[in-house]
């Protein structure tokens, strides 16, 4: 069995029975966080992009954590220069893990860390699919709708997708009712929303857009898990 917790905004714990991994960890800057960030106990961080809502708390927590932080190759340089251990990727390529193998996938988006306006530009932004025990799990980062989700439906036997909803940076309600349709998830929970004002979005709206495909949309509240 897998268990996903949700953590607010794009930041979720993903652990069975022997690992525990956390994927773009914002914890303390965000005003909807389910946990704190010096109560996190995991292994493995994966972190889609540099932006300030993804990156969050990553390097505490992987120093608190020993834990390895997996990113794009820019991103995971700059993580490594700041004191992480690190383990570099890129987009296509996969790597098995002692948790299971993670894929990074494209993201529409952009990545860097804006500190004073002065953006630290870090590569390109990524998705993951998290292969672990049989299941599939796909985390789209911050991104744009893309026609290649077909191929990545098509490829493989998606059981859990967290999609961002949100708009204005990332897919509104009605792109990601055509990802869904792409992905073909058994489940899909929806992220990046509501957390600023920018960004709000009913996901009940997105829930009920879905209604008739065969996936079944999960709304979790930040601190709220379910088991895969
Ligand atoms: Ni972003
Ligand atoms: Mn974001």
């Amino acid at each position: 069995m897998v268990n996903v917790k949700f953590l607010g905004h794009s930041c979720f714990e993903i652990y069975d029975e022997k690992h525990r991994l956390i994927i773009d960890p914002f914890l303390t800057d965000n005003p909807l966080a389910g946990e704190k960030a010096e109560n996190i106990k995991v292994d493995f961080i994966l972190l889609t992009h540099g932006h300030a809502d993804h990156i969050g708390d990553a390097l505490d927590i992987a120093k608190n954590n020993n834990a390895t932080i997996i990113a794009p190759f820019e991103l995971a340089s700059y993580c490594e220069k700041n004191g992480a251990q690190v383990h570099p990727m890129h987009i296509g390529g996969s790597f098995a893990f002692p948790f299971g193998r993670v894929k990074l996938t494209l993201a529409l988006h952009g990545s860097a860390i804006v500190t004073e306006g002065n953006p630290i530009y870090t590569g390109n932004p990524c998705g993951f699919l998290i292969y672990i025990q049989d299941k599939v799990i796909y985390h789209a980062g911050d991104t744009g709708l893309f026609g290649d989700m077909k191929l990545l439906g098509e490829l493989n036997k998606i059981d859990l997708a967290m999609l961002p909803i949100g708009d204005n940076f990332v897919m509104g309600i009605d792109d990601a009712v055509e990802a869904v349709k792409m992905l073909n998830p058994g489940k899909v929970i929806p992220m990046h929303y509501n957390t600023w004002d920018i960004i709000k979005a009913d996901p009940e709206e997105f829930c009920k857009k879905i209604e008739g495909l065969s996936t079944e949309c999960i709304i979790l509240s930040p601190g709220k898990e379910i088991s895969i």
